[in-house]
């Protein structure tokens, strides 16, 4: 992990914004470059979207007005960060526990700008155990069925989200299908949201300053 390749990758991402945008925002170390950079502009964009209670903080700290994606409609662009990254753009999402509001923004956005760092990258999705957001009442029923297809689920115990669920963190997956999971995961009831971020990829990989 090279913060320097974050905060790179960050700062690479300004390039995208366009003047009176409003901005999808993501959640974490290296989001948080990208709003440091974005505040440079803040007098010529309308404002965010925010991914997290998080970012919001951040966001509202720099003096970015945060605004409600009901209120905004569809946007332009989604900068976010991942915790793993194929060759295809598909990502591993949710280290930071902010999966459900990360992908109702990428799935809004017509431009999904991905920033990471190198140690991102990978051939196959999984060595970074997957989050799966669950409704609290459906941890176990999760669970077993994980179980059945070959997962280990661990529960991120003492972690609430945003949205007041919880997190399963899944071990020893190896995702060869990854569009193929994320729909069939998707069926189970009780799941919120999986961090697989493959039916709805990245558009743009900034792996520090380079486009991939
Ligand atoms: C949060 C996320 C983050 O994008 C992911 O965890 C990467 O974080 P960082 O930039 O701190 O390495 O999905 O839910």
């Amino acid at each position: 992990m090279s913060a320097n390749e974050k905060r790179q990758a960050g700062e690479a991402a300004i390039r995208y914004v366009e003047n009176g945008a409003i901005v999808g925002v993501g959640t974490g170390s290296t989001v948080a470059f990208f709003i440091d950079a974005l505040a440079d502009l803040k007098d010529r964009i309308e404002g965010a979207v925010s991914s997290s209670e998080q970012s919001t903080a951040h966001l509202k700290r720099l003096g970015i007005p945060v605004l409600d994606l009901n209120a905004t409609g569809p946007l332009n662009l989604y900068v976010d960060g991942a915790d793993e990254c194929d060759t295809h753009k598909r990502l591993i999402k949710g280290g930071g526990a902010a999966l459900t509001r990360e992908k109702i923004i990428a799935e809004a956005s017509a431009k999904f700008v991905c920033i990471i760092d190198s140690s991102k990258q990978v051939q196959l999705l999984g060595k970074f155990p997957l989050p799966i957001e669950v409704i609290p009442m459906a941890r176990s029923l999760v669970g077993r069925e994980i179980v059945k297809r070959g997962g280990t689920p661990v529960w991120r115990d003492g972690v609430l989200t945003d949205n007041g669920n919880w997190v399963i963190d899944v071990h020893g997956w190896q995702i060869a299908d990854p569009v193929g999971l994320e729909n069939d995961l998707n069926q189970i009831p009780g799941i919120v949201t999986v961090g697989l971020f493959a039916r709805r990829a990245a558009d743009v990989v900034l792996v520090g300053d380079r486009v991939i």
